[in-house]
């Protein structure tokens, strides 16, 4: 894969990561792209580099672009430090030899005093900074947790180009660079799954960002994200994607997440669905050993009904939900309402565990959940028959 053109003298030069099958916890399962630009002016500048393992590939593109010279380069911005995007930075320094490296302030303190630790002519910009590159301009705005406090984003005006770091992203790995070359389908899924697991819980902040976006007037027909394809001549659609996710907007429909051991907690799961699904509730089921946690975010991104179930082990929950429970509440949804259940044996602790953890992730609790011992028989299924009509009916 060689540099791609996306505008007039600006370039994608970043790499392609076919492979990568985890990014903290998210399964990627179809890869991702760590996105660079250059921009080709009087002064030459590379917009953020690339993970470490990859850097030959910026590296190949830069060459390419700059007849092998990589000290043409004049400026490096650091729009956003996670080692995905400044790995290879300390590299790139050396061989590039920068007259400037801009940054933000959260930026410039994590770069020498947590990454890098090494002096580089740093300049800090903040929100509403400018710097010209000759024809073209650059304009700073910070987005501090978006998705870390360093992050911001570098806007050229002349191009109507945003490069926005990991707003906007997806991690999926294409031989198409511009989102318009690809299965639109596809595309949202992979951007829902990224809000869904990366932004979700910064929503409030996305809702701050979008209007000041409006607010300082940036007209916008280019989104360059620093993961997945690049956003041209429509990018509105994702826009309007991130106002509306953010919002936390949920439609009828419930996800029924659980484990089960002797597939008792499995019958009671499908009966759930059943009373759900009686009242007009779009429903998904998922077992957690065959649905991955990043795959269940994406589902509840939109969903306004969570069940919960497990069998009681060793006095808790199965270590598949603990999982779980750990991982949503970290991102935060809001706007749900929901109960659990499981089967037990003796003691039967796990639904206690889960309506706890239910309420302490601000979820409203439709019912104090429902618990059978052993094998479920009739009645008890008709239990769970009715458990999941309640939770329709308070959807
Ligand atoms: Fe793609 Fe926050 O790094």
């Amino acid at each position: 894969m060689g540099a791609v053109p996306i505008k007039e003298n600006v370039y994608w030069v970043g790499a392609v990561d076919w492979n990568v099958r985890d990014f903290h916890g998210y399964s990627t399962w179809k890869g991702t792209t760590y996105n660079a630009y250059l921009v080709t002016d009087d002064k030459i500048t590379l917009f953020d580099t690339v993970k470490e393992s990859h850097r030959g590939e910026l590296i190949h593109h830069l060459h390419e672009v700059l007849g092998g010279d990589l000290t043409r380069i004049d400026y490096i911005v650091v729009n956003h430090v996670e080692m995905d995007h400044s790995g290879s930075l300390a590299e790139m320094v050396a061989r590039i030899k920068p007259e400037k490296v801009f940054c933000s302030p959260m930026g410039h303190k994590a770069l020498l005093e947590h990454f890098h630790h090494q002096d580089w002519p740093y300049e800090v910009v903040k929100t509403g900074d400018t710097l010209k590159l000759g024809k073209k301009t650059v304009r700073f705005l910070e987005t501090k947790m978006l998705h870390w406090p360093d992050s911001m984003f570098s806007y050229i005006p002349e191009d109507k180009l945003l490069i926005s770091s990991d707003a906007f992203g997806q991690h999926w790995a294409t031989s198409e660079r511009f989102a318009d070359q690809v299965a639109a389908p596809e595309l949202m899924t992979h951007a829902a799954k990224y809000y869904a697991n990366i932004l979700l819980l910064y929503s409030p902040l996305v809702q701050k960002l979008l209007a000041t976006v409006q607010e300082m007037g940036l007209v916008i027909d280019m989104i360059a994200p620093d993961h997945g394809l690049i956003w041209r001549g429509n990018p509105g659609v994702i826009l309007e994607a991130y106002d509306r996710w953010s919002r936390q907007e949920a439609a009828r429909k419930a996800l029924v997440i659980y484990d089960t051991m002797w597939h008792s907690t499995e019958k009671m799961a499908k009966a759930i669905v059943s009373g759900l699904t009686a009242e007009g509730v779009s429903v998904q089921l998922l077992n957690l050993r065959v649905s991955h946690r990043s795959d269940i975010l994406t589902e509840v991104l939109d969903a306004r009904g969570l069940v919960f179930g497990s069998p009681t082990l060793n006095n808790n929950m199965m270590p598949r939900m603990a999982d779980f429970l750990t991982y949503l509440k970290g991102l935060r949804p809001k706007g749900k309402i929901g109960t659990a259940f499981g089967s037990y044996g003796w003691s039967g602790e796990a639904v206690k565990h889960i309506t706890a953890a239910m309420e302490e992730m601000g979820i409203e609790l439709v019912d104090p959940g429902q618990k059978l011992k052993y094998v479920p028989d009739h009645d008890g299924l008709r239990g769970c028959v009715e458990l999941g009509r309640k939770v329709a009916k308070a959807m």
